[in-house]
């Protein structure tokens, strides 16, 4: 069975491309044949992961002019990589529904040969028809958030956009909670805040200066740092969700 991850919050800059990237390379490690999507027109971890200019991306996959298989790129961090491009922000969905596009691509991602464990989505902080497609595609979402109102206001705003999905005959992707980005400010006021709407997860990321420095070298902070506090708050946040969403 392949699961479905969305890494969404509508607040930019709020950790989402770095805990994609982080999850799918702790997620690799732990033997999970996993798939990233940037799922984001700004493209940022096509960038970051030094993918220029790629014959066929998301976009073409999503309006089913391309294969996976064709459009997929193999990491040395042991993941599969499929890239974006600024046509995402304007997807025409040729008259499809979202729903039908949502299912189109879960059935390619599930069919592809070698078939994926796990598919992470790295959402874009847009609210836009791409976050309806992300939730609709999605069976489970992670909200990194940095602990400010801003970053509080996202995560409500995302759950908000989820929830108005939901219809009689499905509920939407299941929402495993918040996790703090501590990025060098305390999370206690705005976690209470947000406890009475979502989980926060634990343990909550910290900052190091180890993150934006491994974005020079295309690799994850877990392989730049492998040791270091935020790849093992990661390793175990990666151990802790592939436990909870096998259930
Ligand atoms: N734990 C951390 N410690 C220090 N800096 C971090 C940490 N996590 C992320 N950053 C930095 O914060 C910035 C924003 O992170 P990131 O790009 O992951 O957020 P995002 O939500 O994907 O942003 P966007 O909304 O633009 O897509 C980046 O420069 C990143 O290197
Ligand atoms: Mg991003």
């Amino acid at each position: 069975m392949t699961i479905f991850l969305a890494i969404a919050n509508s607040a930019g800059g709020s950790g989402k491309t770095t805990t994609a990237h982080a999850l799918a390379v702790a997620c690799a490690e732990y033997g999970r044949r996993t798939l990233l999507v940037d799922f984001d027109p700004a493209a940022q971890l096509t960038y970051l992961l030094k993918v220029e200019n790629p014959r066929s991306s998301v976009v073409d996959v999503l309006r089913e002019q391309s294969y996976l298989e064709n459009s997929i790129h193999s990491t040395s961090e042991r993941f599969s990589f499929l890239p974006s491009d600024s046509r995402l922000s304007h997807l025409n969905f040729n008259k499809k529904t979202v729903a039908e596009v949502s299912s189109n691509f879960r059935k390619a991602c599930q069919e592809s040969d070698p078939t994926f464990d796990l598919v992470i989505l790295d959402c874009a902080s847009s609210v836009s028809a791409l976050s309806l497609l992300a939730f609709a595609t999605a069976d489970y979402v992670l909200t990194p958030f940095v602990p400010t109102l801003h970053g509080a206001r996202g995560v409500l705003q995302s759950l908000e956009i989820s929830r108005s999905q939901a219809t009689s005959t499905n509920a939407g992707p299941e929402w495993l909670g918040a996790l703090p980005i501590l990025m060098g400010s305390d999370s206690s006021e705005i976690d209470q805040l947000l406890a009475n709407e979502v989980k926060i997860m634990s343990p909550s990321i910290p900052k190091s200066r180890s993150v934006p420095d491994s974005s020079y070298s295309g690799k994850s902070v877990l392989n730049s740092a492998p040791q270091g506090s935020v790849a093992l708050a990661y390793r175990e946040l990666a151990y802790f969700l592939l436990e909870g969403m096998q259930d």
